[in-house]
């Protein structure tokens, strides 16, 4: 039986990281290769502290699984949140078993809950997140649209829209914000600099829905990265929900992302909110991935 151990990762390690990737990502489609610099700019990221506590799994001396690892805070609670990829020439000989139990004994006092990211073609990962006892608790969907700028839709009697004035309307916007995210778990609330970073962010648009001088509506879209535009919410109020507003503003909101020339625009959902699906669909957007978030509470 091959020998496997796992030891902390090394900042010597990163080449044959960076090549494990590569090969992995060669042999199963559904992991992405790294560059060189790509990996030393996420060990360095503020919350993987010089990648401190990664790990590395070999088995019979080659380089057969690597440990993401880090803890956090999150709602006075601690968390510990980890990937855990094996190379698929040393997959079921528990690898990702030994270096989960490592992840576990990371700790001392243990934190609250576990956590790792899947993606949604990441089968071998959901099957080992379940044996291990962890349960999803959110799962998201990623979204895009391609194609020009749709028609603009109807908007319903009684309400006007328009664009974003200025600060004057920065009350209304954390205020809707609020309406429309403050319950979700991982909200963590919205600032002044948000609200100020946002307005000086590439691509940034809002749109807001009006019913007798009452801001019951908006849209707000902005660039992601190189990614060109996204929608980065949209929020109705709940006295004006039902009567076609969301989608009226939503497209409002694509045409000005979009203008004449644009043909790609994208957007995360949370995969339960039904409503905001089929606004979404009905507009023409289509599930590219999703991202589910499993935990073990402890
Ligand atoms: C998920 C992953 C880390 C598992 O690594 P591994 O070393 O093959 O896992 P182990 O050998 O320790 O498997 C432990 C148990 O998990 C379950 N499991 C793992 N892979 C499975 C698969 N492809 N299908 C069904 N069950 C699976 C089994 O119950 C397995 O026990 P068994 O082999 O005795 O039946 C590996 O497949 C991988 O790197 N996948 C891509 C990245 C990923 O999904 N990471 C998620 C973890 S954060």
């Amino acid at each position: 039986m091959a020998q496997v151990v796992v030891r902390l990762y090394r900042p010597d390690d990163a080449p044959a990281a960076v090549a494990f990737f590569g090969e992995a990502a060669g042999l199963d489609p559904t992991l992405q290769a790294v560059t060189p610099d790509g990996w030393d700019q996420y060990c360095n990221m503020s919350f993987n502290a010089g990648a401190r506590d990664f790990a590395i799994a070999e088995r019979d001396g080659a380089l057969a699984g690597v440990l993401m690892s880090y803890g956090g805070v999150w709602q006075d609670a601690a968390f510990r949140h980890f990937r855990i990829v094996v190379h698929p020439h040393h997959r079921r000989q528990g690898v990702g078993t030994r270096l989960l139990r490592l992840v576990e004994a990371q700790d001392d006092p243990p934190t609250t809950r576990l956590q790792s990211n899947l993606i949604g073609t990441w089968t071998a990962g959901q099957a080992f997140a379940r044996k291990e006892c962890f349960r999803i608790v959110r799962s998201q969907i990623f979204m895009t649209r391609v194609g020009p700028a749709p028609d603009a839709v109807p908007v319903p009697e009684g309400f006007t829209l328009r664009a974003y004035r200025g600060p004057e309307d920065d009350a209304d916007w954390t205020r809707l914000t609020l309406e429309g995210y403050g319950g979700t778990p991982d909200f963590s609330g919205i600032t002044q600099d948000d609200l100020d970073s946002y307005r000086s962010g590439q691509g940034f648009g809002l749109c807001f829905a009006e019913r007798d001088g009452d801001v019951c509506g908006l849209c707000h879209t902005m660039d992601w990265q190189d990614e060109g535009p996204c929608i980065n919410s949209v929020v109705v109020t709940a006295k004006a929900r039902g009567c076609g507003l969301g989608k009226a503003l939503t497209a409002a909101g694509m045409r000005a992302a979009l203008g004449d020339e644009g043909t790609k625009i994208s957007l995360n959902v949370v995969s339960d909110n039904e409503p905001a699906l089929a606004i979404y669909r009905g507009l023409g957007f289509e599930t590219t991935d999703e991202s589910v978030t499993w935990q073990k509470p402890r």
